[in-house]
């Protein structure tokens, strides 16, 4: 069984030397890229948070490469995708809490942490040995498509090289991992734009690990009552939770949160119709909604960063973002981005 696994699969230059598929968003796409994950290979494919960059989670040696591609440290658990419910509880073990959340946002920008189920084919370097399994039902139709056709659990991290931004495009998946993974899917834009919202439901404890694409708000109304912060506290020993590494999604530029002011030359991050002063002397401007909107602001945040960063301005400041629903996210992954590296 299993014996496709050996096959070496990148497509290869006449020197030996790995060359990135771009694939369309069609059947035909869907069916290559559906064939090189099973046989082993690096695939990066949309969802409607970030583009994801998916091994075979069953396969070591695929999930190895993942690693390897994104120059990732190992010791980060990663997330497995599902086509369907049903297909993740064979993976892990649903409590009423869990199976109430997975019913409520599934398919959605929400991550499950669950006890591993004991059938479960994940396999532990995908789970970093932890006896958890991290498991989501993508919202976006195409990603879900895909995962029915490859038929098994896909690892997939957001498909940047470690510590930049998250892609919301295929052309920035392409700009940090060309040639580096077998193939991409070009499926447009992401439509949330910030990666999935991670909940831990081990030991009877509904626990927020990571903000993200559903507010903590609406996980709390469908729960009947509050998330507990962080990571469970038995978990100290264990490969903790998301880019708890302080500084992620960095810009090449410096950045400036909560600025009241643009300083000469500047890159300007805005949100809503406010213009700070010294807005005039800016080297490039974006607004992530000019209209206030922070379900818009999620989907530009990443992409907006991108392009102050390749108009290569020295500092990025960025003014104040509320805080209240996908607010939570956004501000977390701009605290990241501004960490000291
Ligand atoms: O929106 C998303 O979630 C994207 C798309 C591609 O689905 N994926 C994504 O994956 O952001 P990644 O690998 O960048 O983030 C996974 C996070 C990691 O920070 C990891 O620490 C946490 O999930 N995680 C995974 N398994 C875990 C576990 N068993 N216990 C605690 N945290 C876990
Ligand atoms: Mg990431």
């Amino acid at each position: 069984m299993n014996d496709d696994r050996s096959t070496p699969v990148a497509s290869q230059d006449g020197h030996g030397q790995r060359v990135t598929e771009l694939l369309t968003a069609d059947a035909g796409g869907l069916s290559r890229a559906a064939d090189l994950l099973r046989l082993g290979g690096l695939v990066a494919f949309p969802t409607e948070t970030v583009y994801g960059l998916g091994a075979d989670a069953t396969n070591p040696r695929a999930v190895a490469g993942i690693y390897a591609a994104k120059e990732r440290p190992s010791f980060n658990p990663l997330i497995s995708h599902l086509p369907d419910i049903a297909a993740a509880e064979r993976e892990g073990v649903f409590g009423p809490d869990a199976a109430r959340l997975a019913a409520a946002f599934w398919p959605g920008p929400l991550t499950l942490v669950v006890p591993r189920a004991e059938m479960s084919r994940i396999c532990d370097l995908a789970t970093a040995g932890l006896d958890s399994v991290a498991l989501r039902v993508p919202g976006l139709p195409l990603a879900r498509d895909l995962l029915t056709l490859v038929g098994r659990p896909v690892a997939a991290p957001s498909a940047n090289r470690s510590g930049r931004i998250s892609p919301t495009r295929a052309d920035h998946v392409l700009a940090d991992l060309i040639d580096r993974i077998d193939a991409v899917i070009d499926g447009g834009g992401t439509n949330v734009g910030l990666e999935s919202t991670i909940i831990s439901c081990l030991d009877g404890e509904m626990r927020l690990l990571r903000p993200g694409g559903v507010p903590r708000e609406a996980i709390e109304e469908v729960l009947g009552r509050k998330l507990l912060d962080g990571a469970a506290p038995t978990d100290e020993e264990a490969p903790l939770a998301p880019g708890m590494l302080e500084s992620h999604y960095a810009p090449r530029a410096m950045v400036r949160l909560d600025a009241e002011e643009v300083r000469p030359g500047e890159g300007a991050l805005l949100f809503g119709r406010k213009r700070p002063p010294g807005i005039e002397t800016a080297g490039a401007i974006r607004n992530l909604s000019e209209s206030g909107d922070l379900v818009e602001a999620a989907a530009n945040l990443f992409a907006h960063l991108r392009g102050l960063d390749d108009a290569r301005v020295p500092a990025i400041a960025i003014v104040p973002i509320p805080a209240h629903g996908l607010g939570e996210a956004i501000n977390d992954r701009l605290r990241r981005a501004a960490a000291p590296r």
